[in-house]
């Protein structure tokens, strides 16, 4: 249900049932939390791929069947929450979004640092069609990502956009066929992956606190990460790598 491989520095985390859509159960957002949390304790995963099986998903939402489960709001307001995993994921995660990304498929997507589509994505928050709205980061997630207007036209109508619109609207950084998704989501990983590894983890640290801070604070609190950067050892390989014109070897220090 959650597939989990890691392969040259890089793990794939494959939301894998695709007779429902990868419709998300909460046995499998246990086991996507599990597989986040073996990528931040793993030396050999250096970036994450998050994908679905099958041509038709990504993910479709939180199993719609699986909601009358919980005995009270507050229990399911309690359940384990796979975005709140991802974007507290310490390596830099990218989406490889292969089909329909809806409700918390389409959360799991942004909660990813890059993403990219394959030309029959399709995006919505439906949750407002259901009676509820998404509640794992839909609507800061839409607001950072493609503005106010077009959030609250994908909140208020609950309807799709295609891969054409997202990539217009700074949802994904790219659509590709979708025979070349994977390809190009691995050579994405790979690249992010060859790069200083705590440069790239703080990187991403960076990136999401300049979200949340003042444009001061924000200039000051980079300036001190690049400081803890330089500091490092594979700061140094950089430099004599440079110097000796050959490859830099990092090795996480
Ligand atoms: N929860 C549970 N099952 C889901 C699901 C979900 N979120 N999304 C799809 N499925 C299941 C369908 O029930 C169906 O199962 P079945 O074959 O046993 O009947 C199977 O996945 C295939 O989906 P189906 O609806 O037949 O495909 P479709 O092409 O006609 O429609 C969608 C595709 C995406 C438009 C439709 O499945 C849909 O609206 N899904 C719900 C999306 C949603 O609201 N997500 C947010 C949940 S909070």
């Amino acid at each position: 249900m959650i597939d989990f491989t890691i392969a040259d520095l890089v793990a794939t985390i494959r939301i894998d049932r695709p007779d429902k859509l990868n419709a998300m159960t909460p046995e499998m957002a246990g086991a996507l939390v599990a597989a986040v949390a073996d990528c931040n304790e793993s030396d050999a995963v250096r970036c994450v791929i998050v994908t679905g099986a099958g041509e038709r998903a990504f993910c479709a939402g939180s199993d719609i069947s699986t909601l009358d489960g919980y005995e009270t709001a507050w229990d399911f307001r309690n359940r384990a929450d796979y975005c709140d995993a991802l974007r507290a994921c310490r390596k830099p995660v990218i989406a490889a979004v292969n089909g329909y990304a809806l409700g918390g498929g389409l959360e799991t997507v942004m909660a990813c640092d890059i993403r990219v589509a394959s030309s029959s994505a399709r995006f919505a928050a439906p949750e407002i069609k259901l009676g509820w709205i998404g509640g794992g980061g839909m609507a800061a997630g839409l607001a950072h990502a493609i503005g106010a207007s077009n959030a609250a036209m994908m909140l208020m109508t609950g309807d799709m956009i295609d891969a054409d619109r997202a990539l217009a609207w700074g949802l994904v950084s790219e659509v590709l066929a979708p025979e070349a998704l994977m390809a190009r989501a691995v050579e994405i990983a790979r690249t992010v992956a060859s790069r200083a590894p705590i440069a790239a983890e703080t990187a991403k640290l960076n990136l999401n606190a300049a979200f949340n801070m003042p444009f001061d604070k924000a200039i000051g609190y980079e300036r001190d990460l690049q400081a803890i950067c330089f500091a490092t050892e594979d700061a140094r390989e950089g430099r004599a790598a440079f110097a000796e014109k050959r490859p830099p070897v990092f090795r996480r220090r």
